[in-house]
C-alpha cells in the first residue's frame, strides 16, 4: 500500500502520479488535499510519514510545489527516510543506499512524465542490504542531540 500526499503546488502532479498507479494496479490511499485550494503541506506530510511509520503503508510519495517543506516535515518523523528527488539516477540511489520509504517531489520542479518515471524507479529499485548501507541507515536514527560528534579530533 502506498500512501499519498500532497499540498495545492503538488495537487496536479498527484493526479498524475494516481494514474500511473492505477493503471498498474497499485494500491495506495490517499491522504489529501482534494483540489487546488491553497493550504498547508505539513498535515499531509504528516499523515503520509504516520502512515508508513505505523507500518500501515509501505511507502509513500509526498508532493508539494518544490518538494522541500513536505520532505523536511516527514524526516521528523523516527524511522522515516524521505528522498527530495528530481532525476530518476537519485531515485534508484536512494532506494539501493538509504532504503528512502518516502519519495518527494516538486510539483513546480519536475513534469508528469519525468515524475512517473521517478515513481517508477522509487517503487521498483529494491534496497541493496549491503552491510555498508545497513550500517550509515542506523547511524541515522542514533541520537542526533549530540554536538560534539568527534570528541577525538
Ligand atoms: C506553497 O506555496 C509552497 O510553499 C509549498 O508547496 C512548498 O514548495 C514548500 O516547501
Amino acid at each position: 500500500m502506498i500512501a499519498l500526499g500532497c499540498d495545492h503546488g503538488g495537487y496536479e502532479l498527484k493526479q498524475e502520479i494516481i494514474k500511473y498507479l492505477e493503471e498498474h494496479n497499485l494500491e495506495y490511499t490517499d491522504f489529501g488535499c482534494d483540489s487546488l485550494e491553497s493550504t498547508d503541506y505539513p498535515i499531509y506530510a504528516k499523515r503520509v510519514a504516520i502512515a508508513v511509520q505505523s507500518g500501515d503503508c509501505d511507502k509513500g510519495i509526498l508532493i508539494c510545489g518544490t518538494g522541500i517543506g513536505i520532505s523536511i516535515t516527514a524526516n521528523k518523523f523516527k524511522g522515516i527516510r524521505a528522498a527530495l528527488c528530481s532525476d530518476c539516477f537519485s531515485a534508484e540511489a536512494t532506494r539501493l543506499h538509504n532504503n528512502a520509504n518516502i519519495l518527494a517531489m516538486g510539483g513546480r520542479v519536475v513534469g508528469p512524465g519525468l515524475a512517473v518515471k521517478i515513481v517508477d524507479t522509487f517503487l521498483n529499485t529494491p534496497f541493496s542490504e549491503e552491510e555498508r548501507h545497513i550500517r550509515r541507515i542506523k547511524q541515522m536514527e542514533e541520537d542526533t542531540d549530540i554536538v560534539d560528534v568527534n570528541p577525538e579530533v
